[in-house]
C-alpha cells in the first residue's frame, strides 16, 4: 500500500515560529508513516502546470531551521486566487488551477498555516475542491477568533519590549518622549502587551478613541513627578484625531498601516513643548528567531493538526484554550475576528498601572 501523503503550506505574512511548525508536522506524520509534502509560495505553485513541491523529511529539521525565522515553504500575502491579478491588469479567477494541482499530486489532506485572510481563501478552496483541511494559526496579530494566540505573536512582543527596552535609556539621556509604532492590523495586541511589559506610559490601540490632551495630561503628569523621559506605544491602526487612517501606497497599488507614529510624534511635541523622536519597528516584528514559546506552540499545534488529519477531522483549526490544544471550526475562527477586549485583564492591567490609553 502506497505511504498517505499530505501537504503543508504557509500563507499570508511570515512570523517567526513558522518552520518551528513545519518540524512538528513533519515529525508527527513520520511517526504515523505518512510523507510530508511541502507546498510553495502558499498555494501559489499549484497553479502552475507542473506544480513544484517538496518532500519533507525529519532529518531536514535536525539543524538550524526550527531556529530561524521566514518559512522555508515561501509565503505570499497578496493574489486571491478567486481574483487573481493578471499580467495584463485583469483579473481572473485560477480556484480551479488550484483544486486540480492538489489533486495532481494526490495529497488526502492539507495543512494550512495562516491567518485569518487566508483560511478564508482556503476554506473557499477545500469547498470547492472536495480538499480535506486543517488549519494552524500564526499571526503576529494575534487577531484570529477562538484561539488565545496564535504563531508569531510572542515573538513579535518581545521584539516590540526589547525595542521599549533600547529606547528608554536613550530617552532619559536626551529627556525625550520616544514614540514606538508597531504593527497588528486591526487589533492593539501587540501594543498593549509590549507597553505593559516595556514599561509605556501611553499605549494607544484602535479599540480605544485618544484625544491628544489627554496624552498629553499623562506626559506632563510624568515629567512633573521628576522623571525625564516618557514612553509611548502606538499600533499601526490607530487613526489620526480626524478619523483618517494612516496608510503607505506601494509600487502596484497595495495599501498597508504605516505613519501615525510620525503624526502623533509631532501632536505631542506641539502639546507639551517636549522634544519627541519616533520608531517605527516594522517587518523587525516578524523576522529573527522565534522565542521558545513560540516554538512550543508551534509543536503543539503541528502535532495536534497531525492528529486531527488522522481522525479525519477537517474543516477545524488548531487552538489553545486554557493550557490546551483544542480544535475548532475554521468558519467560526475566521468569523470571531478578536481585537483587544477593552474590559479584558490587558487594559484592566494596563490602567491598574497608571499607564493612560490616551482617553
Ligand atoms: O498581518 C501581519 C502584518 O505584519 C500586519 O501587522 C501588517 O499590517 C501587515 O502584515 C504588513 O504587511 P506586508 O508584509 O505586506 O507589508
Amino acid at each position: 500500500m502506497s505511504k498517505k501523503r499530505i501537504g503543508i503550506l504557509t500563507s499570508g505574512g511570515d512570523c517567526a515560529g513558522l518552520n518551528a511548525v513545519i518540524r512538528a508536522v513533519v515529525h508527527r506524520a513520520d511517526l504515523l508513516g505518512w510523507e510530508v509534502i511541502g507546498l510553495l509560495n502558499g498555494t501559489a505553485s499549484l497553479m502552475e502546470e507542473d506544480p513544484e513541491y517538496r518532500v519533507l523529511k525529519p532529518n531536514d529539521f535536525s539543524g538550524q531551521i526550527m531556529r530561524e525565522g521566514g518559512t522555508i515553504l515561501g509565503t505570499t500575502n497578496k493574489g486571491n486566487p478567486f481574483a487573481f491579478p493578471m499580467p495584463d491588469g485583469t483579473v481572473k479567477d485560477r480556484s480551479g488551477e488550484i483544486v486540480d494541482g492538489f489533486h495532481k499530486i494526490g495529497l488526502e489532506a492539507v495543512i494550512g498555516i495562516g491567518g485569518d485572510g487566508s483560511f478564508a481563501i482556503l476554506k473557499r478552496l477545500a469547498d470547492q475542491g472536495n480538499i480535506n483541511m486543517v488549519g494552524i494559526p500564526k499571526t503576529i496579530d494575534n487577531d484570529i477568533g477562538m484561539t488565545e494566540t496564535a504563531v508569531g505573536f510572542d515573538t513579535a512582543v518581545s521584539v516590540a519590549t526589547e525595542a521599549l527596552d533600547r529606547l528608554q535609556p536613550t530617552a532619559a539621556s536626551h529627556d525625550r518622549v520616544m514614540i514606538l509604532e508597531v504593527m497588528g492590523r486591526d487589533a492593539g495586541h501587540i501594543a498593549m502587551s509590549a507597553g505593559i511589559a516595556g514599561g509605556a506610559d501611553v499605549i494607544l490601540i484602535p479599540e480605544v478613541d485618544y484625544s491628544v490632551d489627554k496624552i498629553a495630561e499623562k506626559i506632563k503628569a510624568v515629567k512633573r513627578s521628576g522623571r525625564n523621559f516618557a514612553l509611548v506605544v502606538v499600533s499601526e491602526a490607530v487613526k489620526t484625531i480626524d478619523g483618517e487612517k494612516f496608510e503607505v501606497t506601494y509600487h502596484g497599488g497595495e495599501t498597508r498601516y504605516g505613519g501615525i507614529g510620525q503624526y502623533l510624534g509631532q501632536k505631542i511635541a506641539e502639546a507639551t513643548g517636549f522634544e519627541t523622536r519616533v520608531t517605527i519597528l516594522g517587518h523587525v516584528q516578524r523576522g529573527g528567531a522565534p522565542t521558545y514559546n513560540d516554538r512550543l506552540l508551534a509543536s503543539a499545534f503541528g502535532v495536534k493538526a497531525v492528529d486531527l488529519v488522522r481522525d479525519g477531522k477537517f474543516g477545524r483549526m488548531v487552538a489553545w484554550s486554557n493550557r490546551e490544544v483544542i480544535d475548532v471550526s475554521i468558519e467560526d475562527a475566521i468569523r470571531a475576528y478578536q481585537q483587544v477586549d477593552i474590559d479584558g485583564v490587558m487594559v484592566k492591567t494596563a490602567r491598574s498601572l497608571g499607564i493612560s490609553l490616551g482617553d
